[in-house]
């Protein structure tokens, strides 16, 4: 009795096998990312595979080859295995990049943020350079146009999003009819039309215990602050990102993959250079960065001189380089530092100095072409409160 010679694989086959090879750091497989350009089988059962790399130099190249080659090997007709390696062009890389995106997407955990939510997060590659100080004036001016915006302050090692905004209360939880732990209240202000609700850790520990807290402990509690907290319906969430790259913003990554990223720099081109590793940083875990922020922009005085005290060009050239939009340049004016350390954000505290109007000027972009917001309801509320006014306003 004679052995069965199998016959080689047909190429659909050949792709099912290579289907099971996930890219290790996109956590998606390299077919449906579209490395895979080519599969041929000859009629002896030799297989060529044709693998694109996101980059030439990939350093996951070796590891890819053996997960394909061990793969396509299983099929008992084939009797040998050649790769040929390609590289991306930056169409194709940016492709990956959106599959990556949409199914890190259907992998996320659930959280309390609705699907409806436009998730910014406010990071810069160090710190000072006003993250937190743009997330509340931010959020005010968002909520002013008539938006619920929620603020988490992630910055859970150096919060200060609740001075920021002149909150102290502890957080209280409350049962909720389904869940079987109380989920915990954000404290709420009402702005214009709009509302902002706040939560950080600095609602939870005292400022100075904070620094006992351990990193794993921290990271943990901004996903407590993603699944346990009553959020309601929100437009917009605005994360205020603690300075550098790490746990928190991977964690964040995981948790909501469709948070967009916001750089904020100062107009130094030193600091562009931090701005860009934030921002690198947000490539890899698939962040889309949505814009640049330059703050402390040149400072007028009343004279009408401008004095560009922090370097000039840095946002623009961190935008250039990133290739986002650079949203706003907000002007270094003590009104700002006045407002944080009043607990009123300038926004609300001086609408009528440039720093306000920036903030202003920059929701509105935010609003009308970066990140319109999802929510249709939240919308035509607005469209509705706009017919008002003008309603009002009519003699
Ligand atoms: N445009 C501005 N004009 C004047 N002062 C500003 C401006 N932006 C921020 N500041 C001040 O600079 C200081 C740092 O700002 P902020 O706390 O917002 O930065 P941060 O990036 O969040 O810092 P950290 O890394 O410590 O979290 C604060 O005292 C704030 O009031
Ligand atoms: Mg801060």
């Amino acid at each position: 009795m004679g052995r069965v010679i199998p016959g080689p694989p047909t190429v659909e086959e050949v792709r099912q096998l290579v289907s099971s090879v996930v890219d290790p750091e996109l956590g998606v497989d390299i077919v449906t990312l579209g490395m895979v350009p080519r599969i041929e089988v000859s009629d002896l059962g030799r297989v060529t595979v044709e693998i694109k790399l996101t980059i030439g130099g990939c350093p996951l190249r070796g590891q890819i080859s053996r997960e394909v080659q061990s793969r396509v090997a299983v099929h008992p007709g084939v009797t040998s295995v050649d790769l040929e390696w390609g590289e991306m062009t930056a169409e194709e890389r940016s492709a990956v990049m959106t599959t990556a995106r949409w199914a890190a997407r259907d992998r996320a955990p659930e959280t309390e943020v609705p699907a409806g939510c436009r998730v910014l997060a406010v990071a810069s590659g160090k710190g000072g350079v006003g993250k937190s100080s743009v997330t509340v004036n931010l959020a005010v001016a968002l909520a002013a146009e008539g938006f619920t915006v929620g603020v988490l302050d992630a910055d859970i090692w150096g919060f200060s999003v609740p001075r920021l905004l002149g909150l102290s209360d502890r957080l209280e939880a409350t049962a909720v009819e389904g869940r079987d732990k109380p989920l915990i209240q954000p404290h709420e202000i009402p702005v214009g039309r709009g509302r902002v609700r706040v939560v950080s850790t600095g609602f939870l520990v005292e400022e100075d215990t904070a620094l006992m807290w351990r990193g794993l402990m921290l990271a943990k509690a901004v996903e407590q602050f993603l699944r346990d907290v009553q959020w309601g319906e929100l437009d917009y969430l605005l994360v205020d990102m603690p300075p550098g790259t790490g746990d928190v913003q991977m964690g964040l990554a995981r948790l909501l993959p469709r948070t967009d990223l916001i750089v904020v720099t100062t107009p130094a081109l030193a600091a562009q250079k931090v701005a860009a590793r934030a921002a690198d940083m947000a490539r890899r875990s698939f962040l889309r960065v949505v814009g640049v922020i330059e703050n402390m922009s040149s400072f007028s005085c009343e004279h009408g001189t401008s004095y560009a005290l922090f370097g000039e060009g840095g946002g623009q050239a961190l935008a250039d380089e990133i290739g986002a939009p650079l949203l706003g340049r907000v002007p270094l004016e003590p009104a700002v530092a006045r407002g944080g350390d009043a607990g009123r954000p300038v926004v609300l505290a001086d609408p009528a100095s440039p720093a306000a109007a920036e903030f202003r000027s920059i929701a509105r972009r935010l609003i009308d072409e970066v990140v319109p917001p999802v929510n249709m309801a939240g919308c035509s509320a607005r469209l509705l409160a706009q017919v008002a006014a003008a309603l009002d306003a009519a003699p």
